[in-house]
């Protein structure tokens, strides 16, 4: 009798324990696409070994042994008895993918390529950030991950506000501890130009002066050894960075530099674009291009091409333009627009770059092979659609729930709204049909997607964090984790260790687990 109830207690505790496992879940984001959770776990002793015989990684081991140093209090030292961590190149491991074992040996990360090395450190970085928070022992697992998408974005928009190098800095680490790989830079705008180039010296002496909030603020921009040192940080971290030269509108800043080039505007966007009749705006922008191929490694350039309606009013007027029309039987300022496109499409090409566009650019009759679209209406899905249809590589990253100037909680005062917010649930949420209009996500030449920061209404550093942070984890896990393994649940469980752990770096981010804790940092401006 005792001993049947003893073993009846057993079973219970067993099945108890079970399912405490299968809630249980690895402190991950964005979260592995496969994970087993085993029973046992290993105690973390405070010094940490790592064999790294049999693995090539320096540079991940580097940004890895800093982050360590930065986040936690393990140290590594070479001591017996010590949780060793093992690091094994194993060319049987797909390319950006990693697999990690964790047991009674200690932890195993294997990888085929230096990316999915990154990658899978990140993960070993996550779990032991935890484990020392909670001071716990890590769950036995086995783990094989890769991305679901290879292009996981973010913008971020210094044209309208400058944000400096610092802080950048700190955007790419927390980018890289979420395995983020694409970092999109919009420097050139019509309120400031933030690159310097040689060639051209008025674009930042004259064109970085003033930004969104105040015309008359002193120039901000990076200088072309500013830019490099930003984009080998990026670079250790497996972050890509791209520059965007918003071109033929959106140009404001260039033209109050050289007005020679102007295009003219609006009455509400004066002076917005460049001249598309004059071959001296040709030259010019092949010059400023020439010098970004050169200094950014990214096979892309950004060529904007957004929203030029705004501002075209006035070329119709042009006698070069009139000339061209009546030459070429062009119809509308809409074929000119293309013209100015294909041309400056051409000029990547012949630097063997790609060229990469907003939405607009479909239509213009760019090569399929070396253009990527970004899709960015999401009330034209049919952008998304024809782009796919026409063999475009195209990344997704429509205003709705992608733009990180987007209220994100109901109660929020300052930001855009659009009939509708874009909260933490919804970004998590992203893609599904009825956010892409139906059309499938899922198709080869879909890259990937990519969260904007635009800065009409954000005009200092803690508020940019406030509006990113945490989306920037559901971004994430919506674009690495597989739609099948993506949960909304696990998540939001593991957002609290994350807002505390973005908290310990000073980060000011909104909760929207507890949205009264954290008032909104507000904006400037209220925005539609
Ligand atoms: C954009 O938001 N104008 C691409």
């Amino acid at each position: 009798m005792n001993k049947l109830i003893k073993r009846a207690i057993f079973l219970m505790l067993g099945n108890i324990f079970t399912v405490f496992l299968f809630a249980q879940q690895l402190p991950i984001t964005p979260y592995p696409n496969q994970v087993e959770i085993k029973e046992g776990s290993l105690k973390i002793s405070q010094t940490i070994t790592i064999d790294d015989v049999k693995s090539s990684f320096k540079g991940e081991l580097d940004v890895f042994k800093k982050q360590l140093n930065d986040y936690t209090n393990y140290k590594i030292k070479k001591r017996k008895l010590n949780t060793i961590l093992y690091l094994i190149k194993d060319e049987s491991v797909k390319q950006e993918s990693y697999e990690l074992k964790i047991s009674s040996k200690g932890i195993e990360m294997k990888a085929g390529d230096s990316v999915g090395a990154f990658y899978g450190l990140q993960s070993v970085l996550q779990i032991l950030i935890d484990s020392e928070i909670k001071e716990q022992a890590i769950a036995y697992c086995q783990i094989k991950d890769q991305p679901r998408y290879a292009w996981r974005g973010l913008m971020l928009d210094e044209s309208r506000y400058f944000f400096g190098g610092k802080e950048v800095k700190r955007l790419l680490d927390m980018m890289a501890i979420h395995k983020l790989n694409k970092f999109h830079w919009h420097l050139t705008d019509s309120p400031g130009w933030r690159m310097e180039i040689k060639k051209y010296p008025l674009l930042t002496k004259v064109g970085g002066m003033g930004n969104q909030f105040d015309p008359n603020a002193p120039a901000q921009y990076y200088s072309q050894k500013e830019i490099k040192e930003i984009i080998e940080y990026a670079a250790q971290r497996h972050i890509e960075v791209i520059p965007e030269i918003d071109m033929p509108g959106h140009a404001t800043a260039a033209v109050r530099a050289y007005p020679e080039i102007s295009g003219g505007g609006s009455e509400k966007y004066p002076n917005f674009t460049f001249h598309p009749g004059k071959e001296e705006t040709f030259e010019f922008l092949t010059n400023v291009l020439k010098e970004v191929g050169e200094l950014f490694p990214s096979k892309y350039i950004h060529i904007g091409g957004d929203e030029v309606h705004f501002g075209n009013h006035m070329w119709k007027t042009f006698p070069e333009v009139k000339e061209m029309m009546k030459k070429n039987k062009w119809k509308s300022m809409v074929d000119v627009e293309h013209y100015f496109l294909n041309r400056m499409a051409d000029t990547i090409q012949n630097m063997n770059k790609t060229v990469l566009g907003w939405d607009e650019v479909v239509g213009a009759g760019l090569s399929r092979y070396n253009t990527t679209v970004m899709w960015w209406r999401h009330d034209k899905p049919q952008l998304f659609e024809k782009s796919i249809k026409e063999g475009y590589q195209v990344i997704m990253c429509p205003r709705l729930p992608l733009y990180f100037d987007f209220v994100q909680h109901d109660s929020h005062k300052d930001g855009r709204r659009w009939n509708g917010i874009a909260d933490i649930e919804s970004v998590y949420a992203f893609p599904n049909k009825e956010m892409t209009g139906g059309n499938d996500f899922d198709k080869a030449n879909v890259l990937g997607m990519q969260a904007n920061i635009w800065t009409e209404v954000i005009h200092n550093n803690d508020r940019m964090e406030f509006m990113t942070f945490p989306r920037i984890a559901a971004l994430a896990e919506a674009s690495w984790t597989t739609n099948g393994q993506k949960n909304w649940k696990g998540f939001s469980d593991r957002l609290p260790g994350l807002i505390n752990f973005y908290q310990q770096r000073g980060i000011k981010l909104f909760n929207p687990l507890q949205p009264n804790k954290t008032p909104e940092i507000n904006g400037p401006v209220k925005s539609n």
